[in-house]
Parts: structure tokens; sequence; C-alpha cells
């Protein structure tokens, strides 16, 4: 079976099993929260069939032991946290990460855990940021603001090297187009709100690593309270049927307006990796095969013209989170106090994220087109 069969199968069926659930061609929802006693399940705060179908796919996809399904991503990224780290203990964190994971780290200060933000594409400064209590590297590549990617062949290397682990936001790229873990990367972290349900109507995360790190992290989950429902684990179980063929309609959308985008004289920067004109195009032909809906921007015009040029789109809403069907717009930093902050030091201002939905390309570009007119 070739590579991509393969991943079509593990999509479509790994994990079901029909003769489980009286024939059902799709798993049942067991909107149940305890089971009765002496049988394989017992509460769902720790397990049900619905999780399973899903951590089996995900454990496949990532070719990793095994996965975990948790609420959203943010809680998948906070359980990694507190199962790994403790008081005294120090991360690296690529500085563009998304701002919820910012915001934990933030937080986890008030437990005895500091950490340090380093530049995405500079392997060099991520490990000059080392300390000898530095327990954690945390990255994301491509990171979902700017898009811009991080070594992680090499950097994993080097933090096995030195006995630091590694975790990774591998939400941009899925493991349709990335896997980290054959890079060499411990734990690789998802939203499952973003491309797996790809609806936009259900929330939901995964860990996955391996058998040891994630048994543990599972363990905390249930501990913790921070596993989701069967109900969000069937929209994600539904959603990543279509994966493979959304994500191809999305990546070839993206393509097609970022390469409009760029030759536009109203846009200075267009942040999307499958660009040939992308400053990391080598580093991206190395550990990607492919690249999804999510670029970003960044204009010439002033942030009146950009709100103005925002507001202007009619096809592309205007909303945060992404990877569903809908296209979408948000610039950020421009209303929330804290995303202002991390846009000045992060990005130096006005990144406008963009999301190519499923909508049709031509459409999308004359919506553009309209819109960019505000910059003249
Ligand atoms: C790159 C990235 N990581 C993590 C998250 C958090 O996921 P969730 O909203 O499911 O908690 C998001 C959500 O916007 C995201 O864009």
């Amino acid at each position: 079976m070739s590579e991509r069969m393969d991943e079509d199968y593990i999509l479509t069926h790994l994990g079901e099993d029909p003769e489980r659930h009286l024939g059902a061609v799709s798993t049942p929802v067991y909107q149940t929260a305890s089971f009765t006693a002496g049988h394989e399940y017992e509460y769902s705060r720790g397990d049900n069939p619905n999780f399973d179908v899903i951590e089996k796919k995900i454990a496949a996809l990532d070719r990793t032991e095994r996965a975990v399904f948790t609420s959203c991503g943010v809680s998948a990224a906070f359980d990694v946290f507190s199962t790994v780290l403790k008081a005294g203990d120090h991360v690296v964190a690529v500085k563009s990460v998304y701002p919820g994971t910012r915001r934990l780290l933030n937080d986890a200060e008030r437990f005895g855990i500091t950490y340090t933000l380093v530049s995405c594409g500079d392997t060099d400064e991520l490990f000059a940021a080392v300390r000898p209590n530095t327990k954690l590297i945390y990255l994301e590549s491509p990171s979902s603001m700017v898009l811009e990617l991080q070594d992680i062949g090499e950097i994993a290397r080097e933090a096995r090297r030195r006995g630091i682990l590694t975790a990774i936001d591998n939400n941009c790229a899925t493991p349709l187009f990335q896997k980290p873990a054959d890079l060499g990367i411990d734990l690789t972290i998802y939203s499952a709100t973003k491309y797996f349900g790809g609806h936009s109507d259900a929330l939901g995360g995964f860990i996955s690593g391996s058998g040891e790190l994630i048994g543990k992290i599972r363990e905390n989950r249930d501990l913790y309270g921070l596993n989701n429902s069967p109900a969000n684990a069937w929209l994600i179980e539904r959603g990543l049927k279509t994966l493979s063929l959304r994500l191809k309609r999305h990546g070839e959308t993206a393509l097609k307006l970022a390469e409009y985008l760029e030759k536009h004289p109203a846009i200075k920067e267009v942040n999307y990796p499958a660009l040939k004109s992308f400053p990391q195009r080598d580093l991206y032909l190395k550990q990607m095969t492919g690249c999804g809906g999510l670029f970003s921007i960044k204009t010439v015009g002033t942030p009146e013209q950009n709100e103005k040029f925002v507001n202007g789109l009619r096809v592309f809403t205007r909303a945060s989170s992404w990877g569903g069907h809908e296209s979408l717009v948000y610039p950020f930093g421009a209303v929330k106090p804290f995303e202002k902050q991390i846009s000045r030091d992060a990005f130096h201002g006005g990144v406008i994220r963009m999301f190519a939905g499923l909508e049709d390309a031509d459409a999308l570009l004359e919506d553009l087109e309209n819109a960019l007119k505000v910059f003249e």
C-alpha cells in the first residue's frame, strides 16, 4: 500500500469497528457519562469508545505509539506543561507561538516555571537561551501568525543530545504535511478545532507521542477533567474522513491567493511557505510536503486603511480560529490588548491573518481585489 493510500485508510477506516456497533458504518455516539460495571469502559472522564477511534487515527497519522484526545488545543498544551514541568523548570519557546500558549506560559510563572522566547528561524539563538534547568523546548512550525519555520530535525537532535524534551504545535501543517515524531520530536500537539473537525462546529485537541509520556499526560487529562465530549469526538471523527481532500483544496486556493497578493502594490509581505519566494523555502521543502489554507499579509497602508480593508471583505468572514470550511480574516492585535502587545514585540505590528476556505478561489480573488481598493 502506498503511503498516501495508507493515510487515506487511516482517515476513513482505522479504529472503527462496525462489528462492535451492530454493524453501524458510522461509529455511534456513546453519549454516556458512565458504563455499567464489568465492561471495557468505566467513566467518560477517562475513556469512551468515541475517543478511542480518533486517538488511534491521530497516533497512526503521526506514527507515534499513542495519542490522547482533549477538550481543545489549549488544554492539550496545558496538559503537556502540567505533566512534564514542575516549579524551578525553564521552557524555551518560539516568539511567534500561538497567543493562547503564550498566555499559558505567562501564567505558569505563578507556579515557579520560567520561560524564554526566541526568534523562530534561529536554531543558534534557541540553544543560546537554554539554561541548566531547561526542561522543554516548545516549537510551532509553521507558526500560525507569520508562518515561520523552525528546523525541526536539527532542534530535536540537539535537544535529545542535551536531554531536553521537545514539543511542537503542528496545527498549521497537520500530520499529512509534516511528521514531527519522524524528525525526533517527543510530543506533537493539535487543536482539533481547526482542520481535523474542519467545519467550525466542534472544539478538540490531541497530543501524540511515546506510550510512556502519553500515559502520564492521559492520567492528568483524566485527573484535571481536560477531556472532551463523545459528541465532539464524533464530529471530529467525521471531519477526519475528508481531511486530505479539504487540505488539498485549502492549499491550492491559498497558493493562488498568495501569488496574487505578493504582486499587488498594496501588499508589502505575504507569509505562505508554499510560495516560491518564501524566505525559508529550502527548509519548507526539507520538512514539509504541503501547506494548507493559512497565510498572513502586511499591507503598505495605515491601521485605519487595514481596518477598512478587513471590513470591506464580503466572502472572507472576520473571525478568529481557522481550519473550517469558511474563509476568514483576522487583523491580529487590532482589538485585544494582550494581542496588541504580542503583535508589537513578536511581529512589528500589522499582521493580517487570512484563511482560504472551501469557497471558489475566483470568488475569493474578486473579494480581495475589491477590498484592496481602499489602498488606492
Ligand atoms: C496554532 C494554534 N494552536 C493552538 C490553538 C488552540 O486551540 P483551541 O482553540 O482548540 O484551544 C489555536 C487556536 O486558535 C491555534 O491557532
